[in-house]
């Protein structure tokens, strides 16, 4: 290697949504580390947000050459962007305009680009990268099974196994997903399959988008091959060049502890206020005592699931941490009715509210002993690291599978897709935090202690990111 060369310059693009974000802004930040020029380009919109909550010169000062740059996200300003609002950003014409500003501004930046890091569900990244001549690494941010079972869904459809047929169909095993015969039910698939019409807009995008990858000179995926190895083996069949290189999230805490001989506060929080009050709370509980309630950045629900929910949670007696997001919970302008009200008083005793939490910190907090989520990739992999067993209510997009994979394969929790009731919500509560404690905590603890080693020196993710670097570097002279 020419120890002379300038540092490679790689231009990362997520997905502008927090979950994204997060995992992406990770690897950008692996990859300053490791001594590489990196610009980071964020929307318009969230690059306002970021600003306002995030000190931004403390964060990324630490690494030298580290550009943020913003990109348009094609929608208009005054757009509320709430709910699954990016897939707006894939309409014909929205696309063009993002298409053509990444395309002008790979044109015109300098130093020159050397390799792009595009989020692997922007497509046209790849696109743009081929024109223009510049190597491409895809990285797909969300778990490898959903990937896979996305990949998979022309076969399925192909052999007749989709659509599928109602409510008293969906225990019904899939069994044309190489790897998932034994598991996946029509209620796992990603929640894009849960219509009539196989021509469904969000189906062809899902589709395209995950079919892009053998394109990409690498594909890159935030799991570690202890986690995923089955699936991994599948993944490689279609795209060979695949790199594991997570949880992304503790392979950065142990690379920054490496260089800097000191643990780093690494929670970042990019897009909405963090309530700290909330780690006051927690150390005045007992250890494992209290179940973390989240359900990331972008799920919504109705009034009366979140009145389900939370009562489960007060019937069950358990100490809960709850986040309710503002923008979450549709029609919640309730604050003056009797029942919420009620609610309030009786979690005074019992809970503590936020808008926003710092979820890293929370769940490695030892007064945490359950997380009850909305199985998001990342949040499913920070309870991973932090050894915390799940209740499981996917919402959307992968977190079907990875809520089946959580419970069936993994054995890390329990699955409570598809029912919002404050029964169901009470047993469950008490099931992984009193009646089957040791059971999920030691299955949970083991799968950390596994994980985290592939994240230190010498760990298949460790070596993995050492590989990506070094290609990188390669395909950058
Ligand atoms: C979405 C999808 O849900 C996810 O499955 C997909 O893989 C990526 O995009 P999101 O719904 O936001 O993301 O969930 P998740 O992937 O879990 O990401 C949420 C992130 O926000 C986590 O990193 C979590 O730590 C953070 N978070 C969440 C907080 O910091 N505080 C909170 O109060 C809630």
């Amino acid at each position: 290697m020419d120890t002379q060369a300038p540092p490679p310059h790689v231009l990362v693009f997520p997905v502008p949504i927090q979950g994204h974000i997060n995992a992406v802004i990770k690897l950008a930040e692996l990859l300053a580390v490791a001594g590489f020029k990196i610009t980071f380009l964020n929307s318009d919109h969230n690059h306002a947000r970021l600003l306002k909550f995030t000190d931004i010169a403390a964060h990324f000062g630490r690494y030298p050459g580290f550009e943020l740059r913003t990109i348009t996200d094609g929608l208009p300003q005054e757009h509320p962007r709430l709910g699954e609002w990016f897939l707006g950003m894939f309409e014909d014409a929205t696309e063009m305009k993002i298409k053509q500003s990444l395309r002008d501004m790979l044109v015109n930046i300098t130093p020159p680009v050397d390799c792009i890091v595009g989020d692997g569900f922007l497509g046209f990244v790849v696109d743009v990268a081929k024109e223009l001549g510049i190597p491409i690494v895809y990285y797909r941010t969300s778990s490898p099974c959903s990937f896979w079972a996305y990949y998979s869904i022309p076969d399925i459809i192909q052999a007749g196994e989709l659509p599928i047929k109602g409510s008293e169909d969906m225990d019904r095993l899939i069994t044309t997903v190489p790897g998932m015969e034994t598991y996946l039910r029509c209620r796992d698939l990603p929640s894009c399959c849960r219509v009539t019409d196989m021509e469904d807009p969000v189906i062809r995008l899902v589709t395209k988008q995950t079919r892009k990858s053998p394109q990409a000179d690498v594909l890159v995926l935030n799991t570690a091959e202890e986690l995923d190895g089955p699936i991994l083996s599948q993944i490689r069949t279609k795209c060979p060049n695949v790199y594991a290189i997570g949880p992304i999230s503790a392979q950065l805490n142990t690379r920054l502890k490496a260089k800097h001989g000191e643990s780093y506060h690494l929670f970042l929080n990019t897009l909405w206020e963090v309530d700290k009050k909330c780690i006051s709370w927690l150390d005045q509980q007992l250890n494992r005592s209290v179940i973390y309630v989240s359900f990331g950045s972008i799920t919504s629900m109705s009034r009366e699931q979140l009145v389900e929910l939370w009562s489960g949670l007060l019937n069950s007696k358990i100490k809960f941490l709850f986040v309710v997001r503002p923008d979450s919970v549709i029609g919640k302008d309730v604050e003056g009715e009797d029942v919420v009200r009620e609610l309030y008083e009786k979690t005074k005793d019992q809970g503590y509210i936020v808008d926003w939490a710092p979820q890293e910190e929370v769940l490695n907090h030892p007064a945490v002993g359950g997380f009850l989520t909305h199985s998001g990739w990342n949040s499913t992999l920070e309870s991973i690291v932090a050894g915390v067993p799940m209740i499981c209510w996917p919402y959307f997009a992968d977190q079907q599978v990875n809520s089946r994979v959580v419970s069936e394969v993994w054995k890390i929790g329990l699955d409570m897709k598809d029912v919002c009731d404050r029964n169901t919500v009470e047993k469950m509560v008490n099931d992984v935090m009193v009646d089957r404690k040791d059971e999920f905590a030691n299955s949970a603890a083991e799968m950390a202690k596994v994980t985290n080693q592939c994240v230190n020196v010498g760990g298949s993710s460790y070596t993995n990111l050492d590989r990506l670097i070094e290609d990188i570097r390669v395909m950058s002279l």
